[in-house]
């Protein structure tokens, strides 16, 4: 073979071998077709990383890993569902899309809506978004509607113009969203050989948990997983529905991405606890900080709603059994809340310091 040969067939190679997006590598599980237009920014294929430091902390030879959703093209695992959705809403011909959003999804649907030539409206909770995602949103050109309301009243609003004019609703009630979501749950099992004992995830409206049941049911009824894992919900207390089964007419956390006080996909995320034999906790805002802080030293940078997860797991540690493996999600980047991680450090920071050598070596103790 010539070294011409020898270097195209290498170049074929990487381009086989290179991650296309969610829709590309799990097109037999989603509900798409070749008339599909694929609308991708290349999500998925996060990385499942160990925790040696939570492992310590845990011991009895427990296995934690960090599924690290927070790397998908617009910081959140929203991009898988987003995806989908937009691909479809594109493919059905619609002209513009419109969610409700704590910040995320709002994130990801301008993202994805401005790659497909569509127009993307979002109503958000004035004055509780994290100041990236808002970046976000206007760097991707949607159009932001800040409601005096909280993210619940924003949903109600959304879902009524929805029905009533010709705009596709990208919120997860539409069922695109939580296809591409479960593709999460494959990466899982495909990583790990098998599906954990438990899987700790946030929860704010239910659909990720149920879009993650999902995924482990379908790859369990292929045989591709031997067993199926506890579906363990996180919620902050001054927020948390489903683990009281009330409505909060204020819900109120420092994780702002979790701030909901009556889920949409209630039923099913209860279904997903049920089934699993799993369990809703609340978590305070001390713990989500605590882990928040945790996963820090991991070298990792989630959202402080993404901590929930971990700090849900530290809660409930006792149940486990000895040898068990457990993945918490990280649905979202720190770099989200750049509010909340100033605030919320044990760093040593030294501000106006003069520009002398001696001076800032002292302070290195060198
Ligand atoms: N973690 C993060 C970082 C989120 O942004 C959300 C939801 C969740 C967890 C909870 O997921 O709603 O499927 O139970 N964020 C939505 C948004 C509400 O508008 O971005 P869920």
């Amino acid at each position: 073979m010539s070294i011409i040969n020898k270097i195209q067939k290498k170049i074929n190679g990487t381009q086989q071998n290179e991650w296309t997006g969610l829709i590309n590598a799990y097109k037999k599980f989603l509900p798409i077709n070749s008339k599909t237009p694929i609308i991708t920014l290349k999500e998925g294929n996060t990385p499942l990383i160990r925790a040696s430091k939570l492992e310590k902390i845990i011991g009895r030879n427990i296995q934690i890993f960090l599924k690290y959703d927070g790397l998908n093209p617009t910081g959140s695992f929203k991009d898988r569902g987003m995806t989908m959705a937009i691909s479809k809403a594109k493919e059905e011909g619609s002209k513009a899309v419109v969610c409700a959003s704590t910040g995320n999804t709002s994130a990801s649907a301008a993202a994805y809506a401005r790659r497909a030539g569509l127009k993307a409206y979002v109503v958000i909770p004035d004055g509780y978004v994290a100041q990236g995602k808002l970046a976000q949103a206007l760097v991707y050109g949607a159009e932001v509607l800040a409601i005096k309301g909280n993210f619940d009243k924003a949903l109600e609003i959304v879902q009524s113009i929805a029905n009533d004019n010709p705009i596709t609703l990208v919120n997860s009630v539409n069922p695109y969203r939580l296809q591409g979501q479960k593709t999460a749950a494959f990466e899982i099992i495909e990583k790990l050989g098998d599906a954990p004992d438990w899987l700790c995830i946030p929860v704010g409206n239910g659909g990720n948990i149920s879009a993650y049941w999902m995924g482990f049911n379908e790859y369990y009824n292929k045989k591709k997983a031997k067993t199926l894992p506890k579906m363990m919900g996180y919620q902050a207390f001054g927020s948390a529905p489903l683990v009281f089964d009330k409505i909060y007419e204020s819900p109120e956390t420092i994780a702002t991405a979790i701030r909901i006080g009556n889920p949409v996909n209630w039923e099913k995320a209860v279904k997903a606890k049920e089934e699993s034999c799993g369990n809703f906790e609340a978590v305070t805002e001390t713990e989500i900080i605590e882990a928040y802080k945790l996963i820090g030293h991991e070298g990792i940078f989630c959202e402080p709603a993404s901590a929930a997860s971990v700090a849900g797991l530290l809660k409930n540690q006792k149940e486990l059994p000895n040898n068990s493996k457990v993945v918490c999600v990280l649905t979202g980047n720190g770099l989200k809340d750049p509010d909340c991680a100033i605030k919320n450090n044990d760093a040593i920071f030294h501000s106006n310091l003069n520009p002398d050598i001696s001076e800032i070596s002292k302070i290195m103790s060198l």
